[in-house]
């Protein structure tokens, strides 16, 4: 019988893989691992090829077949490692779903994951993207990351300022891009709630006179992406494709001037305007391009209309960002991670 180190994992080849665009892409190679010590087992096999690491498949873009290995984490389990009055911390493996484990947080009592119900992707993703919605991201409740290295296998833990995290970015999309998989994330959940709602027209579609909890926020937020935001089920999408821009507010200004009424974010470091706002003043929301089209009810997400390919996305992607800076001399850059 076999007992679990001596095992060989299985490593699939020609292996179709999932992405929620509906882009058919394959890996040459494909394995999936459900524990830390699995993923070690992998390590002679990652030095002799380009490895892909790959979580729920809806924030990547393949303009062809993947010649290497493609990683996927199996690895599960959600467990309490510190308990106050105040707060838990759980340690959460990078395989589960991220909306599973914020649903799940919330049953528990726990608040801080609420406004970032139904992101798709899974919660290693949570901590390399550092998913943000309705004026939360993950960065806010992760305590610290376990990842492994692909090169050695060797384990490393990182704090949450070691993860270097930013809109939309951490060191796992940056300096170690492609070096690390991360294995467990750690967050911080509290007992007490306190609403975070500020963000846009959440508070305005609060059902009045009902107490305000984690729950009823979860199923706000759900509704409101329902209601904005494509299933990738009926029609593929990978979320936002685009990152909002941020620009000094030199730049900020002069483009007011002539567009009083755009919307925009002071954060730390200039002005963020959102680019699905840009998109449709560039008259692209709705629009096709072949196969690939802006969705009519959020420019930012870009919709595979059936059959098309990483190229057609592409090429729309590349329209768009002309458009884009044509009119407002301003660059906007994908989210979403174009395997070429
Ligand atoms: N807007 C437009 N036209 C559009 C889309 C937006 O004018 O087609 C305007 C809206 O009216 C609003 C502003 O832009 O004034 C912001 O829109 P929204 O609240 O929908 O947010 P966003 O900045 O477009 C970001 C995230 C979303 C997240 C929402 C809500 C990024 C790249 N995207 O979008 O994340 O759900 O905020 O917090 O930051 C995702 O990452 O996949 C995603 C959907």
């Amino acid at each position: 019988m076999d007992n679990g180190n001596s095992m060989k994992l299985k490593i699939s080849e020609n292996y179709p893989i999932y992405n929620t665009f509906h882009i058919e892409a394959h890996a040459a190679r494909y394995a999936k691992y459900a524990s830390v010590e699995e993923l070690q087992s992998l390590v002679p096999e990652l030095q002799r090829q380009p490895v892909l690491h790959v979580g729920g498949g809806s924030n990547l873009l393949f303009l062809h077949d993947y010649d290497g290995l493609v990683l996927h984490s199996a690895i599960r389990g959600i467990d309490v490692v510190e308990e106050d009055d105040a707060s838990v911390v759980v340690v959460v493996g990078a395989g589960i779903v991220w909306d599973d484990f914020v649903a799940y947080s919330i049953e528990q009592g726990w608040s801080g994951a609420e406004n970032l119900s139904l992101i798709p992707g899974e919660v290693g993703a949570s901590a390399v993207q550092n998913i943000g919605a309705y004026g939360a991201e993950a960065k806010d409740i992760i305590v610290k990351v376990e990842a492994v290295e692909l090169a050695t296998g060797q384990v490393r833990e990182f704090d949450n300022a070691e993860c270097h995290y930013d809109y939309r970015q951490s060191i796992f999309k940056q300096e170690l891009r492609g070096k690390y998989a991360v294995t467990h994330v750690y967050y911080r959940l509290f007992k007490h709630f306190e609403p975070c709602v500020s963000y846009g027209n959440i508070q305005s579609i609060l059902p009045q006179g009902e107490p305000l909890t984690p729950q009823l926020v979860r199923d706000t937020v759900i509704q409101l992406r329902q209601s904005k935001l494509p299933d990738p089920d009926v029609q593929g999408n990978a979320g936002s494709f685009f990152m909002n821009p941020v620009v000094s507010q030199e730049q900020f200004e002069s483009i007011q001037k002539d567009y009083p009424n755009m919307p925009f974010y002071v954060v730390p470091h200039g002005v963020k305007i959102p680019a699905g706002w840009l998109i449709e003043q560039c008259g692209w929301k709705g629009r096709a391009l072949g196969k690939a089209a802006v969705h009519d009810r959020q420019a930012l997400v870009l919709v595979n209309l059936g059959g098309a390919t990483g190229q057609d996305i592409l090429l729309l992607s590349d329209t768009v960002r002309q458009a884009v800076k044509d009119k407002f001399n301003l660059s906007i850059h994908p989210e979403v991670n174009i395997i070429s």
